[in-house]
């Protein structure tokens, strides 16, 4: 317990918004890695979160020690230290995230100001969709511009990356690092000039001589990254365990105040060209959440993808009169 939060003899508490598939696959995530000593789960479904939480209560046995509970009260939040939201409307077949934007907007403009009044110091992690979008309605609604509202962003995409990276390199996806930035979403960017395969860059990167990762295959990767989403909906409706798993690492890194560097997505001030929206680059994330976002060098190219992916954002807020 030491490592946790508030010290030791303190229970951390998470509470996690939406008993759907991806507000379940974090919930399970968290359980099995033993992120957090108490998850609360919240659904406007009375059905359906007492249902998912006896399931979940019904394999406490085999996971690190965790109280679960539920409701559809919002009393059940009460008292968090980290409040995860994956509520609201989620994709269909061949809709784009920014397809959702109006509907889940209006929902955390909503709800948001509630869970604040029952947490009052709690850290907000966003995951519904577009998250980025979703943030920036978040934040501006609360005033909370100090980095304790931030959304999941690209931290999937760069495992996304990184996976697809690690399996062409023939590598552990462990030592691949590097990042996906800008929107979650179709105008994200790769940041291969950073990208490094245990500490080689990617560039210079070689097996049996022929270097792996030339411009066509780099594109190839990439595209792969971006269609994830899709693929995935059309193929079983929804994409929930990989985010349920990167969330359950954001949250250990607020509940555990770990100060990892995760490519979530933060109200941007420093760039020039990225001001007034949230979009993701790689931040230090820690129990006051994610407060400080690195200077990463990028190639013009890379700069520019960045700022036509805050343009993108920008126009999506105005058309939503944020
Ligand atoms: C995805 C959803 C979480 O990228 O947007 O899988």
């Amino acid at each position: 317990m030491a490592e946790t939060r508030a010290g030791a003899g303190r229970r951390t508490k998470l509470t996690v918004v939406g008993a759907g598939s991806v507000g379940t696959a974090v919930a399970y995530a968290c359980l099995l890695r033993g992120s957090a000593d108490v998850i609360a789960l919240y659904d406007i479904q009375a059905a359906k979160v007492r249902a998912e939480v006896l399931d979940l209560n019904h394999g406490t046995q085999f996971a690190p020690a965790c109280r679960i509970e539920g409701s559809d009260d919002l009393a059940v939040t009460a008292g968090s230290d980290l409040i995860v939201v994956t509520a609201g409307a989620k994709q269909h077949p061949d809709q784009s995230r920014l397809d959702l934007a109006a509907a889940n907007v209006t929902l955390v403009r909503e709800l948001i100001p509630h869970l604040l009044s029952a947490s009052p110091g709690a850290v907000i992690v966003v995951v519904s969709n577009p998250v980025d979008v979703v943030t920036y309605a978040a934040i501006a609604a609360t005033g909370i511009t100090d980095g304790r509202i931030f959304g999941s962003g690209t931290v999937l995409d760069s495992g996304r990356l990184r996976y697809l990276v690690a399996a062409r390199a023939g590598v552990a996806v462990e030592n691949v690092h590097g990042f996906v930035v800008g929107e979650h979403g179709d105008s994200e960017v790769a940041l291969w000039s950073g990208t490094t395969i245990g500490g080689v860059p990617v560039d210079s990167f070689r097996v049996d001589g022929r270097a792996v990762f030339g411009q066509q295959v780099r594109t190839e990767l990439f595209e792969q990254v971006v269609r994830s989403a899709y693929e995935i909906i059309r193929g079983k409706g929804a994409t929930n365990l990989a985010i349920g798993l990167s969330t359950a690492r954001i949250v250990e890194a607020v509940l555990r105040d770990q100060r990892r560097v995760l490519a979530v997505s933060t109200l941007q001030t420093g760039r020039p060209g990225l001001e007034e929206v949230c979009l993701s680059l790689p931040t230090i994330v820690d129990a006051g959440g994610a407060r400080t976002v690195l200077d990463v060098p990028m190639s013009d190219t890379e700069a520019a993808g960045l700022a036509a992916s805050a343009a993108t954002l920008r126009q999506v807020q105005t058309s939503l009169g944020l």
